[in-house]
């Protein structure tokens, strides 16, 4: 009998995996049965944009985080595969800062390829998981929503890929519910013409914080106030932006702050992240970790401490995305066909993860922390048949754009860098980020 796999989830992680098991059959070795199970009726996951927020239409809860003119916030070429460059998607090199929907294409370009699609039941949420002690299998229940029935499989392995930046963080501030303006999180933001010549206030200070902020600013807001609870971002930020400490309450449409400045806000937009949530799974396989790089009970990151033939993929905190997924994918996938050896004991999977998080912590910096990202991708590479390429120069690419942020925030995305893949250079875009109001894939690709 073939092996079973299930895969939860077709966002980046899950169709890494994909086409992990894809490109060992291609290289003749007998793979497992996988199948792949994906709530949205299409792959991508939060690159697949909707304007839906809340519920869709079956009542389940909207994954979609991402919003319209969203470029990618970090170099692609701190991103690319390593078995598929952005070169051989789209016939020649790219601009450095993709919109969403080229990124989407790119993600789409190497699974079509590699014609997985008939793997993946679309439209289908994982309702359930339990493992069953005695058979050693797990039984997945899964509700498919076209036809509207529940239905149990039965799997030697499963692959949590359903992400960690969808179910968000919502704190509450004293007056919200008599406010008189919208309150929202990130996740339900969709587009920042919405908030033209408003007094918007941010709270947060992370990457949602300052990229739905010049989403704001770019698109015509009359001001931006970013609200943080540790430290400022301390940018040189455009003149009608500034950052003040926590909020304290709300009174009408004035915020009041701990240091007793105010302001007026027309709008109140929660910035304050996600939560691992992962409703189909019981206590003994659910995980429960902060959101950082050595994400708590996963050995090598992805394996699960208390009983590895569950695995998870992409749950770490992200500096590097697609190609971090992909090694993961590549491990996984060879832990699951007996080319790689989990240790036997509990004790020794949970010491992979105690030094893991000691290593974190010792860093001392975010370039530390982008260190210890591309030494763990380091690490899961050499031990599989992944494309190895020149992580170094990756994080180098990462230093460069933290560098060119630092200089000006709001003309990072000008910059252009070379590929660690082909070693090619990419063009600068046609036109500053600031003015490119415009950003559809034929646009960006008018180079
Ligand atoms: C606003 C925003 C902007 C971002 N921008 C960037 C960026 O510019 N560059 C970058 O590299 N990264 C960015 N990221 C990080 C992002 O996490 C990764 O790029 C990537 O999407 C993660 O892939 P994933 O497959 O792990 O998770 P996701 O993309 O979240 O995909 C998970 C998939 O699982 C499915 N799923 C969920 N629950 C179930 C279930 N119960 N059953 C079946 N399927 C399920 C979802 O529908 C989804 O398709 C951004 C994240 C956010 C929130
Ligand atoms: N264009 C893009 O590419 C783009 C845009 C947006 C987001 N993203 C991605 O989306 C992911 C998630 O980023 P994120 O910024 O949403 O989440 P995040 O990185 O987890 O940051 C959460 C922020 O919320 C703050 N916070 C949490 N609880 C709070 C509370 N009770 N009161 C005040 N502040 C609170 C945190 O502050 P403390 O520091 O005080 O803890 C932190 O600043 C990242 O991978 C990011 O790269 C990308």
């Amino acid at each position: 009998m073939k092996k079973r796999v299930a895969v939860i989830g077709a966002g980046p992680s899950g169709l890494a995996q994909l086409r992990a098991f894809q490109s060992a059959a291609q290289n003749g070795a007998e793979i497992p049965e996988v199948v792949c199970f994906e709530k949205q009726d299409n792959w991508g996951g939060l690159w697949n944009y909707t304007w839906r927020t809340g519920l869709d239409e079956y009542g389940e809860p909207v994954h979609g985080s991402m919003y319209r003119y969203l470029w990618s916030n970090g170099p692609k070429e701190g991103l690319e595969f390593a078995d598929y460059s952005f070169e051989e998607h789209f016939g020649k090199q790219i601009a450095s800062y993709p919109p969403r929907a080229v990124l989407f294409d790119y993600i789409e370009g190497r699974v079509k390829k590699a014609n997985v699609r008939p793997w993946i039941r679309f439209s289908t949420p994982a309702r359930h998981v339990a493992y069953d002690d005695k058979t050693g299998m797990f039984d997945v229940t899964v509700h498919d929503l076209k036809n509207d029935e529940i239905y149990t499989e039965t799997f030697d392995n499963v692959i949590v890929a359903s992400g960690h930046f969808s179910t968000p963080n919502v704190p509450k501030f004293d007056g919200f519910d008599t406010f008189n303006g919208r309150v929202l999180h990130a996740h339900d933001f969709r587009d920042a013409r919405e908030f033209a010549d408003k007094d918007v206030l941010i709270i947060g200070t992370s990457y949602s914080a300052e990229d739905i902020g010049s989403q704001c600013w770019k698109y015509g807001c009359k001001s931006v106030t970013v609200s943080h609870r540790t430290a400022a971002m301390g940018f040189d930020w455009p003149e009608n932006w500034k950052e003040v400490p926590l909020l304290q309450k709300v009174e009408g449409n004035t915020a009041t702050f701990k240091d007793g400045s105010t302001c007026h806000a027309d709008a109140i937009i929660l910035c304050t992240g996600y939560k691992h949530h992962f409703p189909f799974l019981p206590d003994d396989l659910r995980l429960k970790t902060a959101n950082r790089l050595a994400a708590a009970n996963l050995y090598k990151g992805v394996a699960w401490v208390p009983n590895p033939k569950l695995f998870y993929l992409g749950m770490q905190d992200q500096w590097f995305t697609f190609n971090m997924f992909d090694a993961q994918a590549w491990y996984v996938r060879d832990i699951i066909m007996g080319r790689i050896d989990v240790p036997t004991s509990a004790a020794d999977r949970l010491a992979d993860v105690t030094a893991r998080e000691a290593a974190e912590d010792a860093g001392q910096d975010s370039y530390d922390a982008i260190r210890y990202q591309g030494d763990y991708i380091k690490e899961l590479i050499a031990d599989t048949d992944y494309p190895s390429f020149d992580v170094d120069g990756a994080n180098e690419v990462f230093f460069e754009w933290k560098k060119h942020k630092q200089k000006d925030i709001m003309g990072f995305r000008n910059h252009a860098y070379r590929s660690v893949i082909t070693g090619t250079m990419a063009p600068v875009h046609h036109t500053p980020w600031k003015d490119a109001l415009e950003d559809s894939l034929e646009s960006y690709l008018r180079n």
